[in-house]
């Protein structure tokens, strides 16, 4: 859409399910690169709502809620606050963060099936649907698991494919199974509404095609899509949990949650609108706004029914039908709604090599992070942005962490500026310096600057937050430049006049890259703003060197960012090794029992504690130690398969468990003479069976 026509933006982020904590796929695929595109458009002074809330309704809900063993309301609940508190610490700077359970959704939700309703946009279908015959419900969405008939993956949901991708229904897996009983589901009729999306196929080809400019994997997501042909998609489901179907005889069905979702996009701006309205402030302790700017009166028609609108949608790429087919479906058979100008879905984000998994507890959790690096909000902001997964998955690992923050932030942004407050307080007791004659490497450097802001403009408009990141780093790195090319620790012996001009110039590239960052890392502008004490400075001011006016007195030097030590980061990645742990011993196969035995046969076994006095390695293998235990019958030799599990050294005094009766074998030309007991778990990890106390060597185990 043409700059110049655009009055206003609405900028929306997907509703999370309300059914866990946010973890950092999450914020580097939604809400960070939103709210950097949203704090730009703000510096700009455009007029943009930023909405959000909790997606409440559906079957993630109620699995939860079953699994926790808690109604789905305590669970929404729960996590409404849980989200809505990282969210807002983080500086995710919605106008409003609703929630899908709320009355003003319920009735705009239910208002906008009863509009499609009676002009007749649906299709009253009766269908056989899966249903539980232990549980007596119909299996919707993920209540019902099977294999995918694309690519042939096990625990595919009803309703998608987590790892192709793909939108199933139900009735498309092989091999379905209930989630509630893990039984096999019998096959019972019922009627539902459907939306048939074949009818609009030709409008929306015609819309997607109007959008070249989208991302590639978006456009050609939706490509496959309409190329595939549509197919009618139910807006109803037999279930208990969500909007009740506001028609005559559909009792026990409820909305489908991806027809009342994206409409909850529509009910926060209402939401909005009417507090703006009532001019009061933070109404109702679960919904809050975050953001204080903007929250006037004003009509929410203007923001989703008039041409001048420009609507995003940010969300990840497991959304992109919903939001560039369903939901603009929807829309038009609505008939007055706009049509999003643009939907930036990120690709994911893995985490140490492999992929984010709420189940398998192998992600980085929000509330966890700014439990562990209190005031560090900026730093996961920084990392999340600068591998932000915009054209392909990408992977967080916590060295590169560390490395992003000690060698950028630190050593890049923090270092130039805190060298500027430093030299400018020793030398000008912390007064800018006035700017004297320019030379050239003056120049040069203000010509430099001056580029800046447009390119980094140019970047967050085409939704590249990478590089327009690079970019504002960049001039951190010019600023290192010109301090390094100038010397001003050097001249000040012998030329102050052009050590006022050089930190003059410096303490404007602060000013400016405080207006730069803003929309990046806000706190770091906040902390840079009372540094300089330079309040009120917006984007169309950037690029300028007149910022900070002579005789302006700077605050205190204070550090912007500070090291992220090793053991920090190994802290993090034992954390997740347990988890790793933890997995491997749920996920353990349990070996099914041997054969009776009987008491006689067991008997015949003659078991001792003996401790390890000697060990070395068995020349040219790679499994066995070559081992002398004292038994207080004799010392004895036993060879053992356990050098990939332990060295020599660590072994030397420990006391273990060793059959004395078992007839000697011979094992590469050494004769072992007994054997050690081990635990073996299914992943083929070995300890020693050891008595948890000292105790006398040659003491019988029975
Ligand atoms: N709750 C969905 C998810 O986490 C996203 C909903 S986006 C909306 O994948 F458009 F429906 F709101
Ligand atoms: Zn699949």
């Amino acid at each position: 859409m043409d700059n110049s026509k655009v009055k206003r933006y609405t900028v929306t982020a997907a509703l999370p399910y309300t059914n866990g904590p946010v973890h950092i796929g999450h914020l580097a695929g939604v809400y960070i690169p939103a709210d950097i595109y949203v704090r730009y458009l703000r510096s700009n002074k455009r007029d943009v709502k930023f909405v959000c809330g909790s997606d409440e309704n559906g079957v993630p809900i109620t699995l939860k809620a079953k699994r926790e063993g808690i109604t789905p309301q305590e669970v929404v609940d729960k996590y409404h606050k849980i989200i809505g508190d990282s969210f807002k610490e983080f500086g995710i700077s919605f106008n409003i963060y609703h929630r899908t359970s709320s009355v003003t959704h319920h009735q705009t939700a239910a208002g906008f099936f009863t509009t499609l309703y009676k002009k007749g946009v649906f299709t009253e279908v009766a269908t056989e649907q899966y249903y539980d015959e232990n549980a007596k419900t119909f299996l919707a969405d993920r209540y019902i698991v099977g294999t995918c008939p694309n690519c042939g993956f096990e625990n595919a949901y009803g309703d998608q494919c987590e790892n192709c991708g793909s939108t199933l229904n139900p009735t498309d897996l092989i091999n379905p199974r209930s989630t509630l009983s893990g039984d096999k589901p019998v096959l019972k009729e019922t009627t539902n509404w459907f939306l048939p999306l074949e009818k609009y196929e030709d409008r929306l080809r015609t819309y997607i095609e109007s959008h070249k400019e989208w991302r590639p994997n978006v456009y050609g997501q939706c490509q496959s899509w309409l190329n595939a042909g549509l197919q009618a998609r139910a807006m109803t489901r037999d279930l208990d949990w969500g909007i009740r179907v506001p028609i005559r005889g559909a009792a026990g069905k409820v909305l489908y949650v991806w027809f009342d979702a994206p409409i909850g996009y529509i009910s926060a701006t209402k939401e909005l609108s009417n507090y703006g309205k009532l001019g009061v402030w933070n109404p109702r302790a679960e919904e809050y706004y975050i953001s204080d700017s903007e929250n006037g009166a004003f009509e929410w028609e203007d923001y989703w029914k008039d041409e001048g609108t420009k609507l995003v949608h940010f969300i990840g790429k497991d959304n992109i039908v919903f939001h560039c087919i369903i939901f603009p479906a929807m829309l038009m058979a609505h008939g007055d709604y706009i049509l999003a100008d643009n939907v930036p879905a990120n690709e994911f984000l893995n985490l140490e090599g492999q992929k984010i998994s709420t189940s398998k507890n192998w992600a980085v959790w929000l509330n966890e992070y700014l439990r562990e690096f209190e005031g560090k909000q900026d730093v996961l902001r920084y990392v999340l942005t600068a591998t932000a997964p915009e054209t392909k998955d990408n992977d967080f690992t916590w060295k590169d962490f560390q490395a992003r923050n000690n060698n950028e932030l630190v050593a890049i942004f923090g270092n130039f500026v805190n060298r500027v407050m430093v030299l400018t307080h020793k030398y000008f007791n912390g007064i800018v310096p006035t700017c004297m004659a320019l030379e050239p490497v003056d120049h040069a450097v203000i010509d430099e600057l001056a580029t800046y802001p447009a390119k980094i403009a140019s970047s967050i408009e085409q939704y590249r937050f990478r590089e327009a990141l690079m970019e504002v780093m960049n001039v951190a790195r010019l600023g290192n430049k010109y301090l390094a090319e100038t010397e001003p620790w050097k001249l000040i012996k012998t030329d102050e006049d052009r050590v006022r001009t050089i930190l003059n110039i410096s303490c404007q590239i602060c000013a400016n890259l405080q207006i730069l960052i803003e929309p990046f890392l806000p706190f770091t502008a906040d902390k840079l703003m009372k540094m300089l004490k330079n309040a009120g400075h917006d984007w169309e001011d950037a690029g300028g060197v007149n910022l900070i006016k002579r005789g302006h007195s700077l605050g205190q030097p204070a550090l912007l960012f500070e090291k992220v030590e090793d053991a920090e980061i190994e802290f993090q990645i034992t954390k997740l090794n347990n988890s790793k742990l933890e997995n491997a011993a749920a996920n353990a196969e349990v070996i099914p029992a041997k054969e009776d035995i009987q008491f006689e046969d067991f008997s015949k076994m003659d078991i001792r504690i003996a401790t390890i006095v000697a060990a070395e390695k068995v020349e040219k293998t790679k499994k066995l130690l070559k081992l002398t235990v004292n038994t207080a019958l004799d010392e004895r030799t036993v060879v053992s398969g356990i050098a990939e599990h332990y060295k020599p050294d660590e072994i030397i005094g420990k006391q273990v468990c060793i059959v004395v009766n078992l007839a000697p074998r011979e094992i590469k030309g050494i004769a072992s003479q007994g054997m050690i007991l081990m635990a073996e778990d299914s992943t083929g990890k070995l300890v020693f069976v050891s008595p948890s106390n000292q105790f006398a060597d040659g003491s019988v185990v029975r």
